[in-house]
């Protein structure tokens, strides 16, 4: 199989050595930079006989080379700047993700979309509209790694090991998210059990603002390692057809009482993308914040269209 990733910056080519050293897959990386992902591509295939695999990397800026891919992640756009909100990240992005959808889709007719450029739902749905693909095919990456953020906050708070910690964080990816608390377990104890509402509450809000933290430390731009490790598990999901359930943003129709709207809600993704979405019962705080946060990604829709 072949992944093309749009975007080779950190995230994409974070995500490239990911796909290649895990074994998963072929990878184009496809920047508009002149010589940038073809430096990067030979960087990572001259690591191959050290990490032994036999992965073929490609880098490039025509879309040709990335023809009859089976997945194809969008990670190209401008990153956020400290003190820059994802909104002012709009219009620049959004002209950026449809180009590159439309582009990919045009060599790559079956594949999958994985759309990772913030601000992350409004790009899924404009990507969606541009491309026409039905709803299975296209969806966004930020889910995955909130959950991960959250689990990590958890796992820090009471010394456990990450891996015993599950949790799910819905909704759209920024001060809206909206993890359930209710839902994190470590080996199946809720974490209601373990910590006071105060805790749980501060990491609640550690975990909404899980991307901003980074960019404040770093200065200079956003996280990527864990960006990458989340879109590695969903492409491996989809390219072993293994149905991990997963926060994923996709369009709903219908569920959870939203409608022509991008925001995340788990998702069973196998080798046809989403199998299928899974309705959980909200208690109506939860269900209100789901709200909110898809009429934030409405909102910004609208914006991202005048
Ligand atoms: P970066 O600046 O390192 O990489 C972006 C790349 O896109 C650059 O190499 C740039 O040359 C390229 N690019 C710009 N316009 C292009 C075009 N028209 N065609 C092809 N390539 C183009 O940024 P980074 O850190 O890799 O982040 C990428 C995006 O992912 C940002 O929008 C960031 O906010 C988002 N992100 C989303 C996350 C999520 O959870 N959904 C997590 C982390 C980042």
């Amino acid at each position: 199989p072949r992944v093309t990733i749009v975007g080779a910056g950190r995230v994409g080519s974070t995500l490239a050595q990911r796909v290649a050293e895990k074994n998963l897959a072929d990878v184009v990386l496809l920047d508009i930079v002149e010589g940038m992902p073809q430096g990067l591509a030979l960087d990572l295939l001259e690591a191959r006989g050290l990490e032994l695999h036999h992965r073929q990397i490609i880098g490039t800026n025509n879309y040709a080379d990335t023809c009859d891919s089976q997945i194809v992640v969008i990670t190209a756009g401008v990153p956020r700047k400290p003190g820059m909100s994802r909104d002012d990240l709009l219009k620049t992005n959004a002209k950026i993700v449809v180009d590159a959808a439309k582009n990919a889709i045009a060599f790559s007719p079956n594949a999958i979309l994985i759309i990772v450029t913030n601000p992350l739902d409004v790009m899924t749905y404009l990507a969606w509209q541009a491309t026409g693909l039905p709803r299975y095919r296209i969806m966004g990456m930020a889910g995955v790694l909130d959950s991960a953020r959250f689990e990590t906050f958890i796992a820090l708070e009471l010394g456990v090991l990450p891996a015993d910690v599950q949790a799910v964080v819905l909704g759209s990816h920024g001060d809206l998210m909206v993890p359930l608390s209710r839902y994190a377990t470590v080996n199946g104890i809720p974490i209601t059990e373990l910590l006071d509402r105060e805790t749980i509450g501060r990491l609640v809000e550690r975990t909404r603002n899980g991307g901003g933290e980074i960019v404040e430390l770093m200065q200079t731009g956003g996280a990527f390692f864990a960006p990458a490790s989340a879109i590695s598990v969903m492409v491996e999901s989809i390219l072993l057809n293994q149905s991990r359930l997963l926060a994923v943003a996709t369009y709903l129709q219908g569920e959870y009482g939203l409608n022509d709207i991008v925001i995340g809600v788990p998702c069973r993704l196998g080798c046809a993308g989403i199998e299928n979405i899974v309705e959980l019962h909200l208690t109506d705080e939860e269900a209100e914040a789901l709200q909110s946060s898809a009429q934030w990604v409405r909102d910004n829709i609208t914006q991202a269209q005048e």
